[in-house]
């Protein structure tokens, strides 16, 4: 048998998971495990990035998203699931990687750039901020993943790190294979408020959501801004609401429900009701497997111990071969 492809990807845990993580990252991660060798991370050191003045939640984030994780589907059974921070030597190599990387390739780097800007609230003209993307490069280069599957956001990170990659293999010897982006399509659903979906917008519908939070964030949904009242037609093609049905309803209806907002026979009240009860169903086999997990902490422990061992037992290998070909 031919040997699967090894793909790699991490998140930080900032927070609850939502939607928008499950359209646009998690369910093609759910899928990739069974074509490829898989190694996900929850990136604890890169939350500190950013969130060092406020590490207290950064635990209970840590394993709210193992569970999130192990609810929609992700299994130690096909992949290698672990936690940054208990891999030290992403630390090493980290330290490694920040020897050989000039500056000026990160300072240029456009998302370090677009945070400072956009977090201004928090100072981020620390050293580590402006080395994320060493970092990155390390937890990536470290299991010689050949692919890297990231939302287009993060594409310059892998960038970086196939340029490091190539530094460290000029320097010193061929040791690590250099990564290609595999692009996640960005999910087809705004948030409630037809921005982005964002834990920090409050406009998000979070894969711990309860029935009933599930209900009032799509009753609260902006629907197509030009159809103020009842009796107005309405156009999907501009509606958020219609967005989620066309995923969550059943063809047939989502047809009908389109030429009904034309002829102003159906309300948004009502179509909204209707949209809700199927994204309800929807999560509920998430929801229910989240109680499990909920229930069993001891589980979800012993999940991520075995992951981090089969991490490290990668990681310690390719530390053997950098100090190898580095002769320290
Ligand atoms: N920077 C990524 C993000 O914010 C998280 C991350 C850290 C990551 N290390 C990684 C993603 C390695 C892919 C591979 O989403
Ligand atoms: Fe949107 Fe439905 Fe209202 Fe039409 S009826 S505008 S699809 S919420």
């Amino acid at each position: 048998m031919k040997e699967k492809a090894r793909i790699l990807s991490g998140m930080r845990p900032t927070g609850p998971l939502h939607l928008g993580n499950l359209l646009g990252a998690l369910e093609n991660w759910v899928k990739m495990q069974d074509e490829y060798d898989c190694f996900f991370f929850i990136a604890d050191w890169h939350a500190l990035t950013s969130d060092y003045e406020n590490t207290g939640p950064i635990s209970g984030y840590i394993k709210d998203m193992m569970i999130d994780w192990l609810s929609v589907g992700l299994t130690p059974e096909k992949s290698t699931l672990f936690i940054q921070s208990r891999i030290k030597e992403h630390a090493e190599l980290f330290l490694i990687l920040s020897m050989i990387t000039p500056v000026p390739w990160l300072e240029r780097n456009p998302t370090y750039k677009d945070q400072i800007v956009q977090l201004s609230n928090k100072d981020l003209s620390t050293y580590g901020f402006l080395g994320y993307p060493v970092l990155q490069a390390a937890d990536i280069i470290m299991y010689k993943a050949s692919g890297v599957p990231v939302g287009v956001d993060q594409v310059p990170h892998v960038e970086i790190t196939r340029e490091i990659a190539r530094r460290f293999n000029n320097l010193y010897g061929e040791v690590f294979p250099e990564p290609d982006a595999i692009l996640t399509p960005t999910p087809k659903i705004l948030g409630t408020d037809r921005r982005k979906m964002s834990k920090s917008y409050d406009n998000a519908i979070f894969l711990s959501d309860s029935s009933e939070d599930i209900s009032a964030q799509v009753a609260g949904m902006i629907t197509d801004p030009q159809r103020k009242r009842r009796s107005d037609p309405g156009n999907p093609d501009v509606c958020n609401v219609f967005d989620f049905h066309r995923i969550y309803t059943e063809q047939k209806k989502v047809v009908e429900i389109d030429s009904q907002c034309r002829t102003a026979e159906i309300g948004c009240v009502e179509c909204k009701k209707i949209m809700a009860q199927n994204l309800i169903k929807a999560l509920a086999p998430i929801r229910k497997k989240r109680a499990y997990y909920e229930e069993r902490p001891d589980l979800v422990n012993s999940i991520i111990q075995d992951g981090v061992n089969r991490a490290r037992k990668v990681a310690r290998h390719t530390m053997e071969e950098v100090r190898a070909a580095m002769k320290i």
